[in-house]
C-alpha cells in the first residue's frame, strides 16, 4: 500500500506541474516574512495559490502571502514560495515541509531559503544580510516518524547543511556588487513569542548569530533529499540584551525592516541564480 504522505506529495506536485506548461523548475525559493517582493521580479509569472493545491493549508503569518510563483529569474525557470507554513501557526511538520517535497518532485536542483531574523551577534545591525553557514535546530525534527525511503535515508548527514560552493559564489558576487554580507549560524525556536533577554544571551553563548522561527525544517527535508541549499537571513531587529526601557519586539517592525532589505537580497539571489 502506498504511503499516504507520498500520495499527498505526489497529488500536490501533479497539480502544480499541470500549471507549469511542462517546464521543470531549476531552483526552488522560499521567501520569508517581508521578503515576498522577490516574486515581483519573476517574469511571466504563473501564480498558484496554495489554497487551490490539493492537500495544502492556507498561510496565515504576518507579511506572508500564500502562493507558488513560477517563472523566469536570472535566466532560469524558478518556483518561489511567497509565504511559508510555520510550526507556530499550528501546522504539523509534515505540512510545514510539504512544499519542499513537492518542489523536489517537480525536479528542482537547488533550494534557496530566506527568513527574517533577530541578530543576536552584537556586530549585526538592522538591515544586514547574513549568509546562513550552519544552523542550530530547536524545533522538532521534521524527519521524526517512519522514514520516507523514496526521498532519502533514515539518518541523513548534516555535516554540510548549506552548500559550500553556493556560499563561495554568493560571497564573490556580493563583493562585485560592493554588498557587505555577514555569515553566521541561524538558530530556530518554535516562537511565536519573541525571546527574553536571557534567551538571546543563551543563544549567543550557544554559538548563534541570528534567531528565527522557521527555515530549518525545510532545510532538513531538502538535505534529506540531497538538494543543495543556500540560505539567507535578513536581520530585522537587534536581538541584544541592552534595550532602551521602552523597547518592544514588534512583528510589524520586523516585516518593515525585511521589506527594506528585500531589494538587496533579491539582487543577490538573481545574480546567484544566473551563475548556476
Ligand atoms: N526572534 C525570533 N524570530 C525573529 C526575530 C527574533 O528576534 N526577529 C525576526 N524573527
Amino acid at each position: 500500500m502506498e504511503d499516504l504522505r507520498v500520495e499527498r506529495i505526489n497529488k500536490a506536485a501533479e497539480f502544480v506541474a499541470s500549471k507549469l506548461d511542462g517546464r521543470k523548475p531549476v531552483v526552488g525559493i522560499v521567501l520569508g516574512s517581508g521578503l515576498g517582493r522577490l516574486a515581483e521580479q519573476i517574469s511571466d509569472p504563473i501564480v498558484i495559490p496554495y489554497k487551490t493545491i490539493p492537500g495544502f493549508p492556507e498561510s496565515t503569518a504576518v507579511g506572508h502571502k500564500g502562493n507558488f510563483i513560477a517563472g523566469e529569474l536570472g535566466g532560469k525557470f524558478v518556483i518561489a514560495m511567497q509565504g511559508r507554513f510555520h510550526y507556530y501557526e499550528g501546522y504539523p511538520m509534515e505540512l510545514v515541509t510539504l512544499p519542499i517535497r513537492v518542489m523536489k518532485v517537480l525536479g528542482i536542483s537547488f533550494l534557496f531559503v530566506s527568513n527574517a531574523a533577530g541578530g543576536v551577534n552584537f556586530d549585526y545591525k538592522v538591515g544586514d544580510l547574513m549568509i546562513i553557514r550552519d544552523h542550530i535546530n530547536l524545533l522538532p525534527n521534521p524527519l521524526i516518524g517512519k522514514n520516507i525511503d523514496e526521498f532519502g535515508p533514515r539518518f541523513p548527514d548534516m555535516t554540510r547543511p548549506y552548500d559550500l560552493e553556493l556560499i563561495k559564489k554568493a560571497e564573490s558576487i556580493a563583493s562585485e556588487m560592493n554588498l557587505v554580507l555577514k555569515k553566521g549560524v541561524y538558530l530556530a525556536g518554535t516562537g511565536p513569542s519573541y525571546e527574553t533577554p536571557a534567551e538571546y544571551r543563551y543563544f549567543r553563548l550557544a554559538g548563534a548569530d541570528a534567531v528565527g522561527m522557521s527555515t530549518i525544517p525545510e532545510v532538513i527535508v531538502a538535505r534529506h533529499s540531497s538538494i543543495p541549499v543556500f540560505g539567507m537571513s535578513v536581520i530585522t531587529n537587534e536581538a541584544h540584551d541592552d534595550y532602551a526601557d521602552d523597547y518592544v519586539n514588534d512583528g510589524d517592525d520586523v516585516v518593515a525592516a525585511a521589506d527594506a532589505a528585500a531589494t538587496r537580497m533579491t539582487m543577490l539571489f538573481t545574480r546567484l541564480i544566473e551563475s548556476l
